[in-house]
């Protein structure tokens, strides 16, 4: 994602809806109990971990550090949401203990009626193409225009496809091209798409 130009509600979302109880014979749903909680500075070692798990293997990454992520966080109209979701039934629990772990995450900056995607990423381990990013974003975007915010942009690489289709799918279109925006440490640079969409 891009780099640094760099309350409360929490909320459970289901695979099915509430008030469908299971039919005993019905497949287990593919999508995980979700809960999204609101980021604050005190995630900020466990999303440096997230991010990195997230972005590790893209050539234009860079990882965000703990006292990075802090700062990030830290952002004058900075939030940001984490989707915790339980171990899948049968994963193995390394100290036996199954608690919700943090698998995505949403990171924006405000600025009056605007918000900058900072930064969005799910867990690759297993955690991908079960709606979290859409469900992750869907609930930023609620919370954005409550505040009053109604546009939202982004950079995404042009290269990264399954960014590029997550948010056109999202309801994001590709308003322009940024020439060289992300840049690897031996210098190879990578064009990146502006994205927007309106809140209202
Ligand atoms: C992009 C990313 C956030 C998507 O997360 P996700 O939880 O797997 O996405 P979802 O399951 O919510 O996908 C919603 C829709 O987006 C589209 N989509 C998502 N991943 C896709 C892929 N790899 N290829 C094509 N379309 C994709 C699909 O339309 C999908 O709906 P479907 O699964 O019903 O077909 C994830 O791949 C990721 O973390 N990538 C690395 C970090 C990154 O590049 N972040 C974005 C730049 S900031």
């Amino acid at each position: 994602m891009s780099g640094h130009r760099t309350r409360h509600c929490r909320h459970r979302t289901h695979g099915r809806r509430p008030d469908m109880p299971p039919h005993p014979e019905a497949p287990p749903s593919v999508r995980p109990p979700l809960t999204i909680v609101p980021a604050t500075p005190a995630h900020a070692a466990a999303l440096a971990v997230l991010h990195e798990a997230c972005f590790a293997g893209q050539p234009w990454h860079r990882p965000w550090r703990t006292t990075e992520m802090g700062q990030v966080l830290a952002l004058p109209g900075a939030m940001g949401w984490i989707a915790l979701a339980p171990p899948d039934p049968g994963a193995t629990v390394s100290d036996g203990i199954a608690t919700d772990h943090p698998v995505g995450m949403l990171l924006v900056q405000t600025s009056g009626l605007d918000a900058d995607i900072l930064t969005l990423g799910v867990r690759p381990d297993r955690w991908r193409r079960r709606g979290i990013a859409r469900t992750v974003l869907a609930h930023g975007e609620d919370v954005l225009r409550r505040h009053g915010v109604e546009r939202i942009f982004l950079e995404v690489a042009l290269d990264n496809r399954a960014a590029v289709a997550f948010y056109t799918n999202a309801g994001y279109n590709v308003l322009g091209r940024r020439s060289g925006y992300y840049s690897t440490i031996s210098g190879e640079t990578f064009d990146a798409a502006t994205m927007g969409r309106t809140l209202v």
